[in-house]
């Protein structure tokens, strides 16, 4: 009898970074990361996701961390496996569009300190918007990752992810991912999907997802079957709900098959022993609420993300008119519709949302337009995959003239003047960036730093008063 093929599938652990930003607002310090990390380094991930995303931000502003420095502290430990950041191409971490001398300074500043994976969307999908940070990452060695918004639509039909999926490769992409931010890709359409992209490209395939509509592990099996190369899953004290699938089960599902991942269930163990405590202090504390950890079938009934229903909630709250929530529900995916049906991740999702609910508040639509919808109507993003409707356009811009171009072809560099406005703040190159990023936030952390630094000098003078008395 003919052996059986081996493919072992890849393993990504997102337990430093998507898990906890999904049902832990992020808040993971660094230190509860470091004493864990000898052993994570003995388990044979194919990667590590620690870096980017929310965390940068979260570390400035609630953390009170140099997010460089946990970088660095990170590849100190991590001797063996590859660390893995998520960027948003064009946005780098933060909202807008930067400069191009901003996204590669980031890139080689990423690299330098010890991403080795670099995972890079574009909310729309607009393949303009990774160019800069593609090129870069390229120049500076890293593997480049281009991650596809997976969304559900008229225009995302099969060939449409082909074609995206070869014109990705031959942008020089190391590999695809395949981001499903809201946990819509059921099992047997990752399957088909999969399929497809087998066909159009011979990059490795990662399939990342979220529990949230409680699909994700049929849907990673599917997926596997069909020939995806990698999956993205959390160690279970930091798994399902709004996070990925748990390691161990689909490690063990795996196990004596064609894909056996061959990591260790004891390793992994230890590990998930290590981040049940903080799983329940988080639990205690409020910081990670239960609820996120069922099922919102809501997300597979309205196709809109977990995250983006509980900001309309609040949204609704806010304007005492929780009664709207349905109707906002279904204006959604007419706003969507509008807008060139973009896929609805960080920024695209709040501004359709918040459109809908202004839409629906004011009782006519477009009557209330936040800056973000006129943005966007004006090619400020980047282009959609379908046409914007014209009648909304003009409603909302007027008579100013959209563009065509690629975004940050109309920003000047940005670098210099960031340099200029921090340059009182700053003790390691990659401040500038930080700032770049989170202006007043980083200016906050700054300062804290500088506090912290004195505090801790007068505490040294002290204890050297005290130890050689004159
Ligand atoms: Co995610």
């Amino acid at each position: 009898m003919a052996e059986i093929q081996k493919k072992p599938v890849k393993i990504v652990e997102t337990g430093l970074r998507d898990a906890h930003q999904s049902l832990m607002a992020t808040r993971m310090t660094t230190e509860q990361m470091l004493p864990i990390i000898d052993t994570m380094d003995k388990v044979g991930y194919y990667a590590v996701e620690c870096w980017g995303g929310a965390t940068f931000d979260a570390c400035l502003r609630f953390l009170k961390e140099d997010p460089w420095d946990r970088l660095r502290k990170l590849k100190a430990g991590f001797k063996n496996t590859r660390l893995q950041m998520l960027f948003r191409g064009q946005n780098i971490l933060g909202y807008n569009h930067y400069a191009d001398d901003v996204v590669e300074y980031f890139v080689q500043k990423s690299v330098a300190n010890g991403i080795d994976v670099i995972r890079i969307f574009d909310c729309l999908n607009d393949l303009r918007n990774l160019q800069t940070a593609v090129k870069a990452a390229n120049k500076e060695k890293a593997e480049v990752q281009i991650a596809l918004s997976y969304t559900l639509g008229d225009a995302y039909t099969l060939d449409y992810w082909k074609d995206i999926a070869k014109r990705i490769e031959d942008m020089g992409a190391n590999s695809i991912c395949i981001k499903d931010m809201a946990g819509l890709l059921v099992p047997y359409a990752a399957q088909e999907l999969v399929t497809a992209l087998k066909e159009s490209t011979t990059l490795d395939i990662d399939l990342h997802t979220h529990y949230t509509s409680g699909v994700a592990s049929m849907t990673y099996l599917k997926a596997v079957e069909a020939g995806c190369d990698r999956i993205d899953t959390a160690i279970s004290p930091l798994a399902l709900g709004t996070s990925q699938p748990a390691t161990e089960v689909m490690v063990e599902t795996l196990k004596g098959t064609p894909y056996d991942t061959g990591l260790s269930q004891d390793i992994l163990a230890d590990i998930a022993d290590y981040f049940t405590p903080i799983r329940e202090e988080a639990i205690k504390s409020g910081l990670l609420n239960t609820k996120v950890l069922g099922v919102n079938i809501k997300t597979l009934r309205y196709q809109v993300p977990g995250g983006m229903l509980s900001n309309l909630v609040s949204q609704l709250k806010e304007a005492g008119r929780e009664d709207l929530y349905r109707e906002v529900l279904e204006e959604i995916p007419r706003v969507r519709k509008d807008f060139g049906e973009p896929p609805l991740v960080t920024p695209s999702s709040q501004i359709v949302g918040t459109q809908a609910v202004m839409n629906v508040i004011a009782g006519e639509r477009y009557k209330l337009v936040p800056k973000e919808s006129k943005k966007i109507m004006l090619g400020e993003f980047g282009q959609t995959v379908k046409p914007f409707n014209p009648e909304v356009q003009k409603k909302i811009i007027g008579d100013e003239t959209p563009i065509t171009c690629r975004p940050a072809d109309l920003i000047p560099p940005q670098l210099p003047q960031f340099e200029k406005e921090c340059a009182q703040w700053k003790q390691q190159d990659e401040d500038v960036l930080s700032y770049a990023l989170f202006p007043k936030v980083a200016e906050e952390f700054f300062k804290y730093r500088e506090a912290q630094q004195t505090r801790v000098d007068s505490t040294v003078a002290d204890v050297a008063d005290k130890a050689y008395p004159v």
